[in-house]
């Protein structure tokens, strides 16, 4: 492995759509981040993912793409990525795209054209098939697979009596990767964009271009939709990585950049490396979703009140499952959440007794991990969960398929309790900048709700508070982008310390320098004296630091 400027990077995403609307229209905009660069620089990261921002109907938000080539007028103009571009790089900031080859939106004029009739040229740019025949003569989609987003996987279209695949929702039918003119066109555009000076992407739901062809039904039993959740029909096949092959060669291989690709769920550390090992044609690393429920909050539906018990152990193993099985083979990247995911402050922190130290905890320890670590926006300040009563607060398109089926089984005080802890929603409240109405993100009504603690959580209040959330993540980034201990945060061995205490999440970091994090991932004091650790501390998220831990606790020392 070569070491690369993107080895030391800190990223940071950016959900475009909530972090600073600069035209108060209730959406952020590009002009806004154009404006926070220096709040950006100060806190230290210096590879930007951004979300879409490409011209759609937002049925996904930016998800469904309608033009690749243009950013959506309620992002901003092309001129103004352009200077976002330029003036982040500027500042030694490098920026990313999400790329969305999967799908496009209905809108795209590629989708227009292929549905308009069977023989068009851009027909075999998606996937149509032929309805099934019921015994009645009625019709039903080809087979029995679920989507993502709730529902069969295929939708109809009465223009030319067939379905088309769509595994997300219905307004972003899938690509057909066989086709090879479809292919071509995707890395126009991605050359498109490099040439335009951006320094990579994150590709989005990368596992799914290749599908199964011969479209059988799964035999997976049928969930309360009726349909077959049998995510391996379209999920990480082997043509998908001929495909990969073809794009690194023809695309990626000529730039210096790096690719981050979006394997969610289905594939482990093995099915990973397919992807971004050294030796593969692929990405530069995965991310994958593994750490991100160890709270149990999908399997508890909104039964329980309150905070619910995070399984440290469980986390710190797969956690580990993940550094371990990579090392020497693969880079991988780090994080607690992203726009899909609840805040890591209400998921593992406790924002209502120990927001300051949970929340600066989690921030020393995803910064002290190796690999390339991801912040997502807000996270450097502890956001948190929303609060709305209302479900109608919640903005997700998923959720409307979702609730139709959740009515029948479930109170609403429960639905709103899960929604509460799972919701995408969660993380894609307008960011909290300073305690004047909607958190000063906009001068007019933000499309989301804020979450109404922006009053007190919220960066202006923490920007120069030197012992504030946002202070730690920034002295830890400093400490990993650029420091004597840098070689060791990056590049160095992990060996996990009690792995089986169910408080701790500690470990060792070997290279240059013996380095020890250690956090008490608890609300109470926890006694580490049997650890006997004694050293040089870096740093720590209290005042001081003895045998006996206080709740939250995390420090970094020399030994
Ligand atoms: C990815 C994105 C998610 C989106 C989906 C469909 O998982 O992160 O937000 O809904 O792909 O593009």
């Amino acid at each position: 492995m070569e070491k690369t400027w993107w080895h030391t990077s800190v990223g940071y995403q950016i959900y475009p759509r909530s972090f600073y609307d600069s035209n108060h229209d209730g959406v952020g905009d590009l002009r806004g981040i154009i404006e926070k660069l220096d709040y950006l620089s100060d806190l230290g990261v210096n590879l930007l993912w951004i979300c879409p921002f490409y011209k759609s109907p937002m049925d996904d938000n930016g998800y469904d793409v309608s033009d690749y080539y243009q950013v959506d007028p309620l992002f901003g103009s092309f001129d103004d990525a352009k200077e976002l571009i330029e003036k982040a790089k500027e500042r030694g900031i490098r920026i990313i795209l999400d790329l969305v080859m999967n799908q496009t939106s209905d809108e795209h004029p590629w989708f227009i054209e292929s549905r308009s009739s069977k023989d068009n040229p851009k027909r075999d740019f998606y996937i149509w098939q032929d309805p099934k025949l019921n015994e009645d003569g009625s019709i039903a989609p080809p087979n029995n697979w679920a989507s993502f987003f709730g529902g069969s996987c295929w939708n109809y279209d009465e223009r030319t009596s067939q379905y088309y695949m769509k595994i997300f929702s219905n307004k972003m039918p899938d690509l057909n990767w066989e086709n090879e003119a479809m292919r071509e066109a995707m890395y126009d555009m991605a050359k498109f964009w490099l040439d335009c000076g951006v320094d990579g992407f994150r590709i989005d739901a990368i596992a799914h271009l290749a599908k199964d062809l011969t479209f059988e039904d799964s035999e997976m039993e049928l969930n309360e939709d009726g349909v077959a959740p049998d995510w391996k029909k379209f999920s990480n096949r082997p043509r998908l990585f001929e495909y990969l092959a073809e794009f690194h060669d023809k695309v990626l291989t000529h730039y210096d950049i790096v690719t981050v690709g979006e394997v969610g769920g289905g594939a482990d550390v093995e099915d990973a490396k397919n992807y971004a090992s050294y030796n593969t044609k692929g990405f530069n690393m995965v991310f994958n979703f593994d750490h991100c429920w160890y709270n149990g909050a999908w399997d508890d539906f909104g039964r329980t009140k309150g905070k619910l018990p995070v399984d440290v152990v469980g986390l710190k193993k797969r956690m580990n499952h993940w550094i371990k099985g990579s090392e020497n083979e693969m880079w991988i990247p780090h994080y607690w959440l992203n726009h899909d995911h609840p805040r890591v402050m209400s998921q593992y922190g406790d924002p209502e007794r120990y927001h300051r130290e949970s929340g600066s905890m989690l921030g020393m320890l995803l910064l002290s991990l190796p690999g390339t670590p991801f912040i997502y926006n807000g996270e450097e300040i502890g956001m948190t969960n929303v609060d709305y009563e209302d479900v109608n607060d919640f903005r997700d398109v998923w959720i409307k398929t979702f609730m139709q089926e959740a009515v029948k089984r479930h109170s609403y005080e429960q639905i709103m309790n899960h929604l509460r802890r799972t919701s995408r929603d969660n993380a894609r409240t307008p960011m909290q900048w300073n305690a004047q109405p909607h958190g000063g993100f906009t001068q007019g009504v933000p499309h989301q709700k804020s979450v109404s603690n922006y009053t007190w959580i919220n960066v202006a209040s923490q920007q120069h508070d030197r012992t504030s959330i946002f202070s730690f993540y920034k002295a830890m980034i400093q400490l990993r982008k650029d420091s004597d201990y840098t070689d060791t945060l990056v590049y160095g061995d992990f060996e996990l310390i009690e792995a089986l205490d169910t408080e701790l999440y500690a470990f060792k970091r070997n290279y240059d320098r013996n380095l020890v994090f250690i956090a008490n991932f608890s609300d109470h004091e926890k006694d580490i004296s049997s650890l006997n650790i004694s050293g040089h501390l870096i740093i720590n998220n209290y005042s001081t630091f003895t045998h006996i831990l206080k709740p939250y606790q995390a420090c970094l020392i020399e030994v």
